[in-house]
């Protein structure tokens, strides 16, 4: 079963290759999987986890090889990056659980919890490689995406930075389908969606929506609206969920494992 998923993962990943692990590194993986799959179902705190494993992964910068999904958030120091704000919750609440299953990294760890989240809400399954390395340095504070800025910035950051394309920039921005903003985090409050504990794509019938009534939209949002490559992108996904979640998947895949098994 495991083979089967390795294989089919290895080849969308298009040349990839992934370190081997134990097989007890592998039933530890899986195992951890059943126990986050539970915890985050009864404590309904689905968001939250993404948003630790976006923000893990969303430091990785190409050009100096620093940041990245490697288990850094764990520290004070990142904690304490204004953009983490409220993320000292979610490493605190996957504590107990870490604790059972000492053989495997912090990095792996988080971004387990990111891809269980979207599963368990109902969203697409997003591959997941084992082997990421616990790196001893947090990133420097500064390279996580701000809220109030338009296009030309979320490109510095996701392309420039990241390494990742305008596809997976509207792909990844679905990622709001689940949660909401809190005023004591971030400065903004509500959710963007009427069910921010389900992962549809009615982050983006609601986009086209416009402003509604108790909903939420981000100038970060709003802004895909307006640029030609973006817009088309945010009208397909609303159309097709199916094709949201092809595109969702794999652009999850790729940001859970920036600076990883670089081909
Ligand atoms: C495109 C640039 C992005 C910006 C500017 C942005 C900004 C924000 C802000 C301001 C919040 C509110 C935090 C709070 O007050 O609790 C938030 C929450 C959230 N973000 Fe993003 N985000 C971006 C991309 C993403 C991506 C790529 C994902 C995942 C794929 C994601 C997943 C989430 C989730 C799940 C929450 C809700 C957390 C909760 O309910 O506690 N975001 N984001």
């Amino acid at each position: 079963m495991y083979e089967t998923f390795s294989r089919v993962s290895i080849t969308v990943a298009m040349g990839k290759c992934y370190p081997t692990v134990s097989e007890e590194y592998k039933k530890a993986v899986e195992k951890c999987k059943r126990k986050l799959r539970a915890f985050i179902a009864d404590k309904n705190c689905a968001p939250l986890m993404l948003r630790l494993a976006w923000h893990s992964a969303g430091t990785w910068d190409v050009k100096t090889k620093t940041g990245g999904p490697f288990g850094t958030m764990r520290h004070k120091a990142e904690l304490g990056h204004a953009a983490n704000n409220g993320l000292d919750i979610a490493v605190r609440l996957l504590e107990p659980i870490k604790e059972q299953f000492p053989i495997l990294s912090y990095a792996d760890f988080y971004q387990l919890a990111g891809v269980v989240a979207v599963e368990i809400t109902g969203g697409p399954e997003v591959p997941f490689h084992p082997g990421r390395e616990d790196k001893p340095e947090p990133p420097l504070e500064g390279r996580l995406p701000d809220a109030t800025k338009g296009t030309d910035h979320l490109r510095d950051v996701f392309v420039k930075h990241m390494g990742l394309s305008d596809k997976d920039i509207v792909a990844l921005s679905g990622g709001h389908t689940l949660g909401r903003c809190h005023k004591e985090r971030s400065g903004f409050e509500g959710p963007w969606t009427t069910n921010p504990l389900i992962f549809d794509n009615t982050y983006f019938t609601e986009l086209l929506g416009g402003d509604k009534e108790g909903l939420l939209q981000l100038p970060s949002d709003k802004a895909l609206l307006s640029d030609p490559v973006f817009r088309p992108l945010v009208e397909k996904y609303a159309e097709d969920e199916d094709a949201f979640f092809m595109d969702y998947a794999e652009a999850h895949m790729k940001l859970s494992e920036l600076g990883f098994a670089e081909a």
